[in-house]
C-alpha cells in the first residue's frame, strides 16, 4: 500500500521554534515529528511513502530520510507551494499514486495505541473512504462527527463552535482512487483553503464512507501547539522510561511488522 505525509504548512502557532525550520522537523522527545507519523504509516502496511513539504524544507527532509531503505521501504518527495489546504495532498501526489489509494497522514499527528498497526494493515484496499473518530474533550479544533446508532456517520463539520458530539477526526484518512477526482472538485472554504473534512463529506454523501471509533487507551495528540507538543515529548519519554520500548521509531516498526507476518 502507498502513503502519504503532508508536511507542509507554515507552523504559526509554534512561532519563533517554526521561524527557521520545519514543524515536522522539531524534536519530539528523541526524535524528529516526522518519524512518529512515518511509523504509523509502516505499522499500517506502508511500502511506498510520498512525503509533501514546503519547497524550503525540502532539502532537510531528505537528508534525514534519503529514499527510506534504511527503514525497508521506499521514500519519495514532493513540494506544497502553498499552504492551499489539506485537500491539496491527493492532487500533489497524483502521480506517485497512479491511480491506486493510499493512506493520508498528517504529520504532525501522534497515533500510539494497542492492536492499531494491526487494525490499520486491514484497510489497506478500502472502498471508498474510511476515518477515525476519537472522543476528545474539546471538538472545536477538528473535524468533528456524527455517527447513528450503528455507527454509521450523518453530519461532518469542519472546526464547528458548536460541535454535535464530541468524536474528533484524527489527520489520518484512507482513501480509494475516487479521492483525487473528489479534491480537484471541490471549492475553497471561508479560511481560503481545500479542505480535507468536504472530500470526506463527499464520500458520505455517495454512502461510501466509513468511521472506525478509536478504542479508549490509544493515544491521539496534534503536535501543532506548544502544549502539545510537551505532551507527546512527556508521553514518549514516560512510556519509553517505563516500558524499554522505542515509540515512533521507524526501524523498530519494521521489525514489528515483519515478525507480525
Ligand atoms: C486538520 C483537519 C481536521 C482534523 C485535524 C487533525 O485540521 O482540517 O479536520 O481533525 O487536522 O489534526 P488543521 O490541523 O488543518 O487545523
Amino acid at each position: 500500500m502507498k502513503g502519504v505525509i503532508l508536511a507542509g504548512g507554515s507552523g504559526t502557532r509554534l512561532h519563533p521554534l517554526t521561524k527557521v525550520t520545519s514543524k515536522q522537523l522539531l524534536p519530539v522527545y528523541d526524535k524528529p515529528m516526522i518519524y512518529y507519523p512515518l511509523t504509523t504509516l509502516i505499522l499500517a502496511g506502508v511500502k511506498h511513502v510520498l512525503v509533501i513539504t514546503r519547497p524550503e524544507d525540502a532539502p532537510s527532509f531528505k537528508a534525514l530520510l534519503g529514499n527510506g531503505s534504511e527503514f525497508g521501504i521506499s521514500i519519495s518527495y514532493a513540494e506544497q507551494e502553498k499552504p492551499a489546504g489539506l485537500a491539496q495532498a491527493p492532487l500533489i501526489a497524483e502521480d506517485f499514486l497512479n491511480g491506486e489509494g493510499f493512506c493520508l497522514i498528517l504529520g504532525d499527528n501522534f497515533l500510539y495505541g494497542s492492536g492499531l498497526g494491526r487494525k490499520l494493515q486491514n484497510l489497506n484496499s478500502v472502498e471508498g473512504a474510511t476515518v477515525f473518530a476519537y472522543k476528545v474533550n474539546d471538538p472545536t479544533q477538528y473535524g468533528v462527527v456524527e455517527l447513528d446508532s450503528n455507527g454509521k456517520p450523518i453530519s461532518i463539520e469542519e472546526k464547528p463552535k458548536s460541535p454535535k458530539t464530541d468524536l474528533a477526526i484524527p489527520g489520518l484518512y484512507f482513501f480509494d482512487k475516487e479521492i483525487v477526482d473528489i479534491c480537484r472538485a471541490l471549492k475553497p472554504s471561508p479560511r481560503g483553503e481545500l479542505e480535507i473534512t468536504d472530500a470526506i463529506k463527499e464520500y458520505m454523501s455517495r454512502g461510501k464512507l466509513s468511521v472506525e471509533v478509536l478504542p479508549i487507551g490509544t493515544a491521539w495528540l496534534d503536535m501543532g501547539s506548544f502544549e502539545s507538543l510537551l505532551e507527546a515529548g512527556e508521553f514518549v519519554h514516560i512510556v519509553q522510561a517505563r516500558q524499554g520500548v522505542l515509540i515512533g521509531d521507524p526501524i523498530t516498526a519494521m521489525r514489528t511488522r515483519n515478525s507480525s507476518k
